[in-house]
């Protein structure tokens, strides 16, 4: 089984960028603790981050066909990247969308979400623990320990 793991604009500064609300933990110490706990749930992980919708994309196309699930977190995209969510869409696969911090709670723009609808699930606030907990739901789906 294979999860792709994305990560849009900005969170390449993770650990430096607004610690207080974004933690002090950086992109890449996020994905060894992933990769850990995939290992530990027998599930392959590939990470992707960029800056750029497009390669957002690009990458969601070419992996989406090999890949059984994709947890997400679309930084400012989120709030109006219809092109990114088409192509999630598009790649028919079940994604769990994931904020560090809780979306709903600071400015009002940050509150809508352009890719939720097409999405299995949200996790907003929760920190680094959201994407283990994304993790967590997206294996147990996909190996039918859901009730839905
Ligand atoms: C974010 C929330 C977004 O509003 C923001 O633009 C981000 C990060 C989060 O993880 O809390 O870049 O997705």
């Amino acid at each position: 089984m294979k999860i792709l793991v994305i990560n849009g604009p900005n969170l390449n500064m993770l650990g430096k960028r607004n610690k207080a609300i974004y933690g002090d933990k950086a992109l890449s110490e996020l994905d060894a603790m992933l990769k850990k706990e995939a290992q530990s749930l027998g599930v392959d992980i590939v990470s992707f981050q960029s800056n750029s919708e497009g390669k957002l994309i690009d990458f969601i196309q070419e992996h989406s066909s090999e890949a059984d699930g994709i947890i997400i977190n679309p930084g400012a995209l989120t709030h109006y990247g219809l092109s990114l969510r088409d192509a999630l869409a598009d790649s028919e696969l079940p994604a769990i969308e994931v904020h560090l911090s809780n979306i709903y709670a600071r400015e009002d723009w940050r509150a809508k979400s352009v890719i939720s609808p097409i999405a299995r699930g949200q996790i907003s606030g929760l920190g680094w623990q959201g994407y283990l907990a994304a993790l967590a739901a997206l294996v147990g789906k996909l190996k039918g320990k859901s009730r839905e």
